[in-house]
């Protein structure tokens, strides 16, 4: 890793002119790494973010790779790229590709993003940013380093790009819930609630490293930083409801051992002070896509749960007593961008159209307009919060996560 990053200075020396055509210009050369579940929601915002955003850079698909060659020339053409490979290099080496997005397994990403920084590239990387601390601590680094010659680097953190979620963090900017006292989250899913479930890598530490910390948990944090701060410490503890799983295709019967955990939960305190509670589950029968958090304020409250990713629940503490409660906000073009998808209130957008406002916030920060959130840097400090809570569990002490 150390002598990857000695290999980024003298690249990016060279790279002032060809960043200055980058910046002037108006399309862009996308390349994407990985077409499953993610690489068809990246391939999907690639293809429509022009359409919905239209004061974007154009972006051209240029080259899609997997590493299975039929998967990626089917994928290729299903998507309109217009090269495909089964080497993700090639994908650097390619002077029509300017960004890359990164869908692979989260063990690929920090070596794919390290090498696609030095090449020049800007990088849309899915979360987590790799296995351990010391992987997002590289990619940071190798971040910085391109961010000086004006690189960009995003992290597929979708649910802050909410219009329910901006407009929370609207809210509680302008005072609606008053002073910040207290967050609570909850991020639970079933996906691995059958014990019967085969052992898949993702139950090993070497290969799939955290378990609900790093597939969900870190999109709670990247909420709770979103709309209350950076968090400062935890004090956590973890467990592991199924601790061994069935060997896949295993006639014998031959078990595997689960090394991560199933479910984690956490007392934290944020840099501000405010205090907060939040647990995680991926064994949790029934929940689909709970992320449900509670930002309580001396005069109110505000609520968000994803199952229902069109509403924002709001109490305020005014006017007479017997007529207050909560006021469901459903959103419409009122909360931006919900208005590039749909000119009609309550008609809802969905999971997809938030990685197409995430596209479009990436291409602003590509071209200089506008920052963007999060990028490597900021993707660290949601690391080091979810590897804290792993940490803290071992240890039975508060870890500082900032
Ligand atoms: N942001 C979100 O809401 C969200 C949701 C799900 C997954 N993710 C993240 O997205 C990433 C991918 O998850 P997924 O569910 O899409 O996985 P997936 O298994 O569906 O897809 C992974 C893809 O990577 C390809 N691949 C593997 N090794 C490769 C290599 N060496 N070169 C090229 N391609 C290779 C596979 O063939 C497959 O197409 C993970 O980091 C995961 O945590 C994010």
């Amino acid at each position: 890793m150390t002598k990857l990053l000695e290999q980024a200075h003298s690249r990016l020396e060279n790279m002032s002119l060809a960043l200055f055509k980058e910046q002037t210009m108006d399309s862009i050369g996308v390349g994407l790494i990985g077409t499953g579940y993610m690489g068809k929601c990246h391939a999907t915002a690639w293809g429509s973010v022009k359409a919905r955003f239209s004061s974007v850079i154009t972006p051209r698909l240029e080259m899609l790779c997997d590493a299975d060659d039929t998967v990626a020339r089917n994928c290729a053409q299903a998507f309109g790229f217009t090269n495909h490979s089964t080497n993700w290099r090639d994908l650097l080496d390619n002077p029509a590709v300017d960004v890359i997005s990164i869908t692979t397994p989260n063990g690929l990403h920090p070596e794919m993003a390290i090498e696609a920084l030095q090449a020049g590239k800007h990088v849309w990387c899915e979360k987590p940013m790799g296995l351990t601390l010391d992987h997002a601590s590289s990619m940071t680094t190798a971040a910085q380093l391109a961010a000086t010659k004006g690189i960009q680097t995003q992290l597929g953190y979708n649910y802050v790009h909410n219009p329910a979620i901006i407009h929370a963090q609207k809210l509680i900017k302008d005072g609606a819930i008053g002073r910040v006292i207290h967050f609570r989250g909850q991020v639970d899913e079933d996906y691995m609630a059958d014990p019967l479930l085969p052992w898949t890598w993702r139950c090993k530490i070497e290969d799939g490293g955290l378990g609900t910390l790093g597939d969900l948990a870190c999109h709670l944090v990247s909420l709770a930083h979103y709309l209350v701060g950076d968090i400062a410490k935890v004090l956590a503890d973890i467990d592991t409801a199924h601790k061994e799983r069935p060997l896949p295709d295993s006639t014998t019967g031959e078990i595997g051992a689960v090394e991560n955990e199933d479910m984690a939960q956490a007392v934290i305190r944020f840099k501000s002070g405010i205090s907060g509670l939040i647990s995680s589950s991926r064994v949790a029968w029934g929940r689909k896509s709970m992320l449900r958090i509670e930002i309580h304020g001396d005069k109110g409250m505000i609520v968000f749960d994803q199952e229902r990713m069109n509403e924002l629940e709001l109490f305020q503490a005014t006017g007479d007593r017997s007529t207050r409660g909560f006021t469901r906000i459903l959103t419409s073009p009122e909360h931006l961008p919900y208005g590039e998808f749909c000119p009609a209130a309550g008609h809802q957008v969905g999971f997809n159209e938030l990685k197409i406002i995430e596209a479009a916030q990436f291409l602003d920060a590509i071209s200089g307009k506008k920052a963007n959130w999060p990028n490597f840097e900021d993707g660290q400090k949601i690391e080091r919060v979810i590897h804290g809570v792993s940490e803290s569990a071992k240890r039975g002490s508060w870890i500082e996560t900032n």
